[in-house]
C-alpha cells in the first residue's frame, strides 16, 4: 500500500474485499471485483473509472427495441418459442454469415442461443462428449475465464497455451503437439481476442482449419467482438474485406456470435450459434451417453438446449432478426456504430502510457495492436494483483490478466466501453497521482 492516503478510503477497499472471502484480489473473477467496485461507490460516494466488466456502453439498436416491444404486444410472451428458433430469424442469421463472412451456412443450422455464454455451453456438451476417450477443449488464451468456468461445470478436463508466443508460423507445430495427443475434441479461440484484442490472421485460421480437419476436432470460433477489428473496414455487406473465420480453411466448425457488442444487446441475452453442415450431421455412439440420438445436431437441439433452457426469449428472437434484417440490407452501419470503442481506446492508452504504464499485448505479428474494445497495461514493479489493488484506491478498476490464462501475470485488463469521454479527465488525474505515489525506480 502506497503510505499516504489514497483517494478511495483504504479501509474501506480492505472491509468489503475481506467481506467478499477474497484473500487476493488478483484471483477475483470480473462479477466479483464489479461487486466490490459496486460496494466500495456506495460507501464512499465516489465514482470509480469502470474498466472491468465488458458492459456496451452505446444504447441497444433501436429497431431491435422496437421490434421486441411489438412482439410483446403481439402476445409472444404466452407462448414457448420453438427450441431452434423462430424460422424468420434463422434465414436472417444465415443471411448475416453469407453476407459479412462470405460464408454458406443453412438456416436450419443457425440457432439463436442465450447470449453466446450459451451457444458455448451447448456446443461444450455435445462437442465434448463425442468421443469418451477424449479429454475435452484445447483453449487458445488468453481468454474469457467463464469459458473455462462452463467446461469445469460440466466435469470436462481441458488444455490452453498463450498464443501470443506461437503467432504465424509458430502455430502449426504448437498446435499439433497437443492434438497429436488424441485427447481433444474442441478448440475454443476468440478472434478479436478478449483480453489481448490480437486478431487470427487468414494464414492462422487456415493453419487451425487444416489441423481440426486433419485431426477431426471442432473449432469453436467465438466472434464476441464480430468486425471489430477496426484496422479493416468489414461493414459492407456482400463486400469483402470480410470477417475472418476458419470456415474457410475447415467444415469442423461452430461460430458463436453475440449480438452483446456488435449490436449492442447484452441484457437480452440473445446470440447466434451457427454450426456447419458436416458437424451438425456428424455421428458418434457417444453421443448416446447423454442423448437420445448419437446426431450432433439432434443432440443440440433436443438434447443440450432443450435441457439447458428450453429455447430462447420469443421476444428477444424477433428483436434480433430485425436487427439482422436492417443490418443485411445496408440499412444500419452497426461497425461505425462500434467504432466508439476503438476511438476512446486510443485515448485511454495514451493517457496510461504517459503516467508510466506500458502496453502487455502491444503487437498483432508485427504491427501495432489495434484500438478496440480491450486493451491490456502493466506498471512496473507490480504484479498483477498488486496492481489492480493499487488502482482500486484509486478509483480505478480492472481485471488481472492472470484470470484470462495469459502468461503476462503482470498485467491488467481495461475494457473501453463503460468509461464515457467525460470522464478522461478524472482518469488522467488518477492516473498522474498515481504515478507520483508510485515513483518507478
Ligand atoms: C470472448 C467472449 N465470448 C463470449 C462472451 C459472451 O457473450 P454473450 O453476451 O453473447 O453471452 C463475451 C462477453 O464478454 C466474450 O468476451
Amino acid at each position: 500500500m502506497a503510505s499516504k492516503p489514497t483517494p478511495i478510503n483504504a479501509d474501506v477497499v480492505s472491509r468489503r474485499i475481506r467481506e467478499m472471502g477474497l484473500t487476493d484480489l488478483g484471483s477475483a473473477s470480473i462479477r466479483e471485483i464489479k461487486k466490490i467496485v459496486d460496494l466500495v461507490e456506495g460507501d464512499t460516494g465516489e465514482t470509480f473509472i469502470r474498466m472491468e466488466m465488458g458492459i456496451p456502453g452505446l444504447p441497444a439498436l433501436q429497431v431491435g427495441v422496437d421490434a421486441q416491444i411489438q412482439a410483446l404486444k403481439d402476445g409472444v410472451a404466452a407462448i414457448y418459442p420453438d427450441i431452434q428458433g423462430i424460422p424468420v430469424l434463422k434465414k436472417e442469421i444465415a443471411r448475416f454469415v453469407k453476407l459479412f463472412m462470405d460464408v454458406e451456412v443453412s438456416p436450419e443450422h443457425c440457432v439463436p442461443t442465450v447470449g453466446s455464454m450459451m451457444g458455448g455451453m451447448a456446443a461444450f456438451m455435445t462437442i465434448n462428449r463425442m468421443w469418451a476417450e477424449r479429454k475435452g477443449t484445447l483453449y487458445l488464451d488468453p481468454g474469457f475465464p467463464v469459458q473455462k468456468q462452463q467446461c469445469k461445470l460440466l466435469g470436462h478436463d481441458y488444455e490452453s497455451f498463450d498464443v501470443y508466443e506461437y503467432r504465424g508460423e509458430k502455430l502449426r507445430a504448437k498446435l499439433e503437439s497437443y492434438l497429436k495427443t488424441g485427447t481433444i475434441s474442441s478448440i475454443l479461440y476468440s478472434s478479436p481476442n478478449n483480453p489481448s484484442w490480437i486478431c487470427f490472421t487468414e494464414e492462422e485460421l487456415r493453419t487451425i482449419g487444416e489441423l481440426a480437419t486433419q485431426y477431426n476436432v471442432v473449432v469453436i470460433e467465438d466472434l464476441a467482438y464480430f468486425a471489430m477489428d477496426f484496422r479493416q473496414d468489414y461493414s459492407k455487406p456482400g463486400q469483402a474485406p470480410y470477417q475472418p473465420t476458419v470456415a474457410k480453411y475447415t467444415d469442423n466448425y461452430i461460430l458463436l456470435i453475440s449480438s452483446s457488442k456488435a449490436f449492442s444487446y447484452a441484457g437480452e441475452r440473445i446470440g447466434m450459434m451457427v454450426v456447419s453442415d458436416k458437424v451438425w450431421e456428424m455421428r458418434s455412439p457417444d453421443l448416446k451417453r447423454f442423448f437420445s440420438s448419437d446426431q450432433v445436431g439432434h443432440s443440440l437441439i433436443f438434447g443440450a438446449i432443450y435441457g439447458i433452457s428450453s429455447g430462447t426469449s420469443h421476444s428477444a428472437q424477433y428483436a434480433l432478426a430485425a436487427i439482422l434484417k436492417a443490418v443485411n440490407n445496408g440499412e444500419i452501419d452497426f461497425v461505425a456504430i462500434a467504432k466508439e470503442y476503438g476511438e476512446k481506446a486510443k485515448v485511454m492508452k495514451r493517457l496510461f502510457t504517459e503516467n508510466g504504464f506500458n502496453i502487455v499485448y502491444d503487437q498483432d505479428l508485427g504491427e501495432p495492436i489495434a484500438d478496440g474494445f480491450y486493451f491490456t497495461f502493466a506498471y512496473p514493479g507490480l504484479d498483477g494483483g498488486q496492481l489492480l489493488l493499487e488502482l482500486v484506491h484509486y478509483g480505478i478498476s480492472a481485471i488481472t490478466l492472470g484470470i484470462t490464462g495469459s502468461e503476462h501475470t503482470e498485467g491488467l485488463r481495461a475494457c473501453t466501453s463503460l468509461i464515457k469521454r467525460e470522464q478522461f479527465p478524472l482518469l488522467e488525474e488518477r492516473l498522474k497521482r498515481f504515478r507520483e505515489d508510485h515513483p518507478i525506480a
